[in-house]
């Protein structure tokens, strides 16, 4: 067996390496004169089942993505898994205006056309699976953030909205401390308006949980009522660190502590979600 790394996921190709004791296999990459990307997969992997592993955030990664999973297909593997740590594009899952493309169906689709099953981590929404006529399995991410911070002394896990209220609560459950989720409204393109539970926050240690820091507006937003309410130490973290204009610089001004997975591989990726792809793997490696 072998992993293809594409050039967003060398760390979780790694672990992931040794957890399933398989090879990785060298990719050369260059650019042509006029920036198109070259790359050229240095296996035989003729009959071998492969994994390929790489986030799509930007879109020079999903071009990356696609022609390794093109590279590969070509040499005619046994079988071939696209496991897709961060799967961009994701927002937009259906369409809010005529008009629109579901980018989301689109990436989808193509994967389809080369790939035997699809695994991914804490897909933005689930109405992206029903567009894969192959198996897609939409990893949950939880144990590796109870073992990061089941030591922490955490007193409440707290959702920035109701959306990801779940999450907050299967993990409150396992620290055995509560969890609530803030009551996020948006009332315009511009304005969100939260409001916190009424619970006693004077001294407490906070885990904000969410699915995905982008601007950081919303973990800010949610600090600042946290730190008005006199909460003690606060503990940001997210399965996706994006960080889109580079907020994390300004998250940290506001938290004790960022932290992320390596779905996308940053300097906060503390968690690793390499087991939890291992163990998918594992159920049914064979497609
Ligand atoms: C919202 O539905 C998501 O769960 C996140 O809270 C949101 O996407 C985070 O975005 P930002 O960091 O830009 O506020």
């Amino acid at each position: 067996m072998y992993i293809v790394p594409s050039s967003t996921a060398y760390n979780v190709s790694r672990r992931l390496a040794n957890i399933l004791s398989c090879n990785i296999s060298g990719v050369i990459r260059k650019r042509f004169p006029d920036n198109e990307m070259y790359l050229r997969v240095n296996e035989n992997l003729n009959d071998e089942d492969v994994i390929i592993i790489g986030n799509t955030r930007s879109d020079q990664d999903i071009i990356e993505y696609l022609l390794l999973l093109d590279a590969v297909k070509e040499e005619s593997p046994r079988s071939l898994i696209a496991v897709i740590p961060f799967f961009g594009y994701a927002r937009q899952h259906m369409r809010y205006n005529n008009g629109e493309p579901i980018s989301s169906k689109v990436f989808t689709q193509a994967i389809n056309n080369y790939a035997d099953k699809i695994i991914s981590v804490e897909l933005h929404n689930e109405q992206t699976l029903k567009y894969s006529k192959i198996p897609f399995i939409n990893i949950k991410i939880i144990n590796p953030i109870y073992n990061y911070f089941r030591d922490k002394k955490i007193d409440y896990v707290i959702s920035p909205d109701d959306g990801g209220y779940e999450r907050a609560r299967i993990l409150g459950s396992k620290l055995g401390i509560p969890a609530y989720y803030i009551d996020k409204k948006r009332i315009d393109s511009k304005t969100v308006k939260m409001e916190l539970p009424d619970e006693d926050y004077n001294g407490k240690n906070i885990l904000l949980l969410d699915d995905i820091i982008s601007t950081g507006g919303t973990i800010i937003k949610a600090t600042k009522l946290l730190r008005e309410n006199n909460a003690n130490k606060i503990y940001a973290c997210a399965i996706h660190g994006v960080f889109a204009l580079n907020s994390n610089e300004r998250i940290e001004k506001y938290v004790d502590e960022l932290t992320v997975t390596d779905t996308i591989e940053t300097k906060y990726s503390n968690i690793t979600v390499a087991d939890d792809i291992a163990s998918s793997l594992k159920d049914k490696i064979k497609v």
